[in-house]
């Protein structure tokens, strides 16, 4: 059955490996509705995208995406701080709502809030049953099957693949070739196939009390989607940051030994973060590269395989997703029931 561990130690583990399937299902699912879904977004005056923990890191790419490939503006309000926004939803608005289980109630309250002020709904679910698909105008399903472990992990790179698909075709034809014909299916294997590196990572990483994540543009979601595996998994202070930002304060932190992974694929962000570690490292701090590109300056290097650019974010979830998977078993807590967690937050 779904609850079913299978040869997994662990829910969390096996569904980390149920990407292979679950990501390319989602980028080539036939969505019948995907054209109406576009066009609802494109004759929007504004349009918000919310969501709550992990899908809200999959709102901040959707609007990186929108922007940069279909130059459609949007802004990100995650839910719990919708009701203060709302003032300025009307009835030219669209929202899009991002919600795994679709029973979040921080997400069903902006829902409700946004509707009642003529807002059109719409929203990308894993559970087509849920209260949220009955609330919105049109829903998407991620199609990524039952989630058990409470820290998302499938289910957050199943949204980001829906939210290419909608950004494919709300791209104009020269950008939506981006979105097309790109085989990913070897490099989410090669990802999953990190485990090993990842592993020995996790060791040294066990004794630390803080994990600093940066990244830029699509990558610095990516950094604050890796740093909630670590609270929620790890129980470990851990914080995403976006690395244009360490100037304006992180700097202060860095000190000798200070634990960095550098979220720094060989896209357009390159250069800046790799100028970033290098301040960090003149402070002494350690760092680990998530990169399909070597460094003198990395002291570990977790190896990315290459990908088109748009499509980093998936193979760099995967190994900071295992990453908090090894150091929860390697603390012997439960990755699969962190304390004081629950699946999904029905109340206020
Ligand atoms: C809870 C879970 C998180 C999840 C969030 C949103 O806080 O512990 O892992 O990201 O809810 O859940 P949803 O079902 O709305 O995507």
């Amino acid at each position: 059955g779904a609850a079913d561990k299978g040869i997994y130690a662990h829910h969390t583990l096996k569904e980390i490996n149920e990407q292979g399937k679950t990501i390319t299902g989602a980028l080539a699912a036939n969505h019948q509705k995907l054209g109406e879904f576009a066009g609802i977004i494109s004759g929007a005056k504004h349009v918000y995208l919310t969501g709550s923990g992990t899908s809200s890191h999959a709102a901040m790419v959707g609007k990186q995406l929108f922007s940069k490939y279909a130059k459609i503006k949007s802004d990100v309000i995650i839910s719990s701080e919708f009701q203060y926004a709302l003032d300025m939803i009307d009835s030219g608005s669209v929202l899009i709502a991002i919600s795994q289980s679709g029973e979040s109630a921080d997400v069903l309250q902006s829902v409700k809030n946004a509707r009642q002020r003529g807002a059109k709904i719409l929203s990308i679910v894993n559970v087509s049953t849920s209260s949220l698909a009955r609330a919105s105008d049109l829903f998407l399903d991620i199609g990524c099957g039952p989630e058990i472990g409470v820290a998302a992990t499938k289910s957050f790179t199943a949204q980001l693949a829906v939210l290419y698909s909608i950004a494919g075709q709300l791209s104009s034809s020269e950008n939506k070739e981006i979105f097309q014909g790109c085989d990913i299916a070897p490099a989410i294997d090669k990802a999953l196939a990190l485990y090993p590196a990842v592993a020995r990572v996790a060791e040294v990483l066990s004794t630390v009390n803080d994990i600093y994540l940066l990244g830029r543009f699509l990558h610095y979601p990516i950094a604050l989607e890796g740093a909630l595996k670590l609270k929620e998994l790890v129980y470990v202070h851990a914080e995403g940051i976006a690395a244009g930002e360490l100037k304006h304060g992180p700097l202060a932190l860095m000190d000798k030994g200070t634990l960095v992974i550098l979220i720094n694929p060989t896209d357009n962000t390159f250069m800046d973060t790799l100028s970033n570690a290098h301040e960090m490292k003149a402070r002494g701090a350690t760092i680990v590269g998530v990169s399909d590109q070597n460094n003198e300056l990395y002291d570990y290097w977790i190896q990315l395989p290459k990908v088109q650019d748009v499509f980093y974010p998936l193979v760099e979830a995967i190994p900071l997703q295992i990453l908090a998977y090894c150091m929860a078993v390697g603390k012997k807590v439960d990755p699969d029931y962190p304390r004081n967690l629950a699946k999904s937050v029905t109340v206020k």
